[in-house]
């Protein structure tokens, strides 16, 4: 007789112990190494919280420029490795690059593999964190013909990336910092989440001792799918779906609610939160504070808003706990700042990024990890002989 008991998308199955991330999605509460996630947006900044997440603590300002410039000294790529990026389509998913070559970073740094050594990892840490920021400005510039810039050293982690990805070749560029601190508060908001989907399958591939490069490569898979982090480049395409129908939210939501081929409401609802999901209220303040400062109007806003406000009031939504998640709003954001939709889910993962290392890392060192290896309840035939191909009806 056995033990084994089915739990389908893991409802009630607790994947390990960590000390990490905490949640309470009852009371709509986000932690990060016991500070709470709002005061991490307010005052931190993006490099300062992966630090705390990979290593437990907040760093003392040492700490913070040492691990600042050794992240900056390996923005560069290797030449090959950026042809290898420039080999994809054009109009090739970024998603897909980003994974491919996420994963093809461990060709040109196999110094950096012993998941065993505690230098090495560090230096695997350093250069994901370095080389996600290079490759996703890289994303952004392939698609529209550009090369890849350099660096400038001068400049923090967020403000460079948003330069090097966004400024013309051979001009200046002066970076708003609005738009550097907005930047900067969405990666952070988006740095951590326990075990998630992408998470758990960084834990999960990383349980066999594959490399850091291979796990996380394996996350950001994980994370395309529109239940996941592909949702903040759905949302956006429902919306503008629902300005070019004509405008009309309600003909939406009435579609929604009759599960109507299927068809959600992009950025609501989520596993763990059955309240106001902590990071939306502060991705929604942000939305107007961007579009205002970078004195933009955008209809698909009012159009997010009334379907917000419609949810909130309706029956089906309040009975099942739907709420606005993170990618509700993002979108928005990311759009005013000149990001095209397909760039968002990218967007996403280099804020991830700390998270999947730290949660990568916490599993090696935990001497409860052993291979992850489900179990399952078999369903099929009983045991039959095999029949000649001649002798088949
Ligand atoms: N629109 C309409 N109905 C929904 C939605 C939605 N967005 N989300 C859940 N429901 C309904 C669902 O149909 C089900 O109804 P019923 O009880 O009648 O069958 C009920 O609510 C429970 O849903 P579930 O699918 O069993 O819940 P889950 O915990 O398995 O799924 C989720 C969580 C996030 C996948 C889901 O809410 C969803 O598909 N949301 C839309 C996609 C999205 O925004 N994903 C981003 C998640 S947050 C950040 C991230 O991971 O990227």
């Amino acid at each position: 007789t056995s033990m084994v008991t089915v739990d389908p998308g893991f409802m009630n199955t607790a994947s390990c112990e960590s000390q990490i991330t905490y949640i309470d999605g009852d009371a709509g509460i986000l932690r990060y190494r016991g500070y709470p996630i709002d005061q991490l947006a307010e005052k931190s900044s993006f490099l300062e919280v992966a630090y705390l997440l990979i290593h437990g603590e907040l760093p003392t300002a040492d700490e913070l420029s040492a691990f600042e410039a050794r992240v900056n000294r390996h923005t560069l790529v290797p030449e090959g490795f950026r042809t290898f990026m420039g080999t994809f389509p054009v109009k090739a998913h970024p998603m897909a690059v980003m994974a491919s070559a996420i994963n093809a970073l461990s060709t040109f740094y196999p110094e950096s593999l012993n998941p065993f050594d505690d230098d090495t990892v560090e230096l695997a840490t350093v250069l994901l964190l370095a080389k996600a920021r290079t490759i996703t400005s890289y994303l952004h510039r392939r698609r529209h013909g550009e090369p890849l810039l350099y660096p400038d050293y001068s400049r923090g982690y967020v403000e460079d990336f948003l330069r090097m990805t966004f400024s013309a070749p051979y001009h200046s560029y002066d970076v708003d910092p609005t738009v550097v601190d907005a930047l900067d508060k969405l990666l952070i908001l988006h740095a951590d989440h326990e075990q998630n989907c992408s998470t758990s399958t960084v834990r999960v591939v990383g349980s066999s001792h594959a490399n850091l490069y291979a796990s996380v490569a394996a996350g950001i898979n994980a994370l395309s799918g529109p239940l996941h982090g592909g949702a903040n480049e759905s949302v956006l395409q429902m919306l503008t779906a629902i300005s070019e129908n004509g405008g009309d939210p309600k003909q939406f939501m009435e579609r929604v609610k009759n599960k109507e081929d299927g068809v959600r409401l992009m950025g609501f609802g989520h596993r763990v939160y059955k309240n106001y999901d902590p990071r939306a209220a502060i991705v929604k303040e942000s939305a107007h504070a961007v579009l205002a400062t970078l004195g933009q109007q955008d209809e698909l806003l009012d159009i997010a808003m009334e379907l917000e406000e419609i949810a909130l009031n309706d029956d089906y939504f309040i009975s099942r706990k739907l709420y606005p998640n993170v990618d509700f709003y993002t979108g928005l954001i990311y759009k005013a700042m000149g990001f095209e939709p397909a760039m968002f889910t990218p967007l996403f993962a280099l804020g991830r990024m700390p998270g999947w290392i730290a949660q990568w890392r916490e599993m090696m060192k935990d001497p409860q990890t052993k291979i992850g290896r489900p179990r399952q309840i078999y369903t099929g035939a009983t045991e039959r002989n095999y029949v000649d191909l001649a002798n088949r009806p």
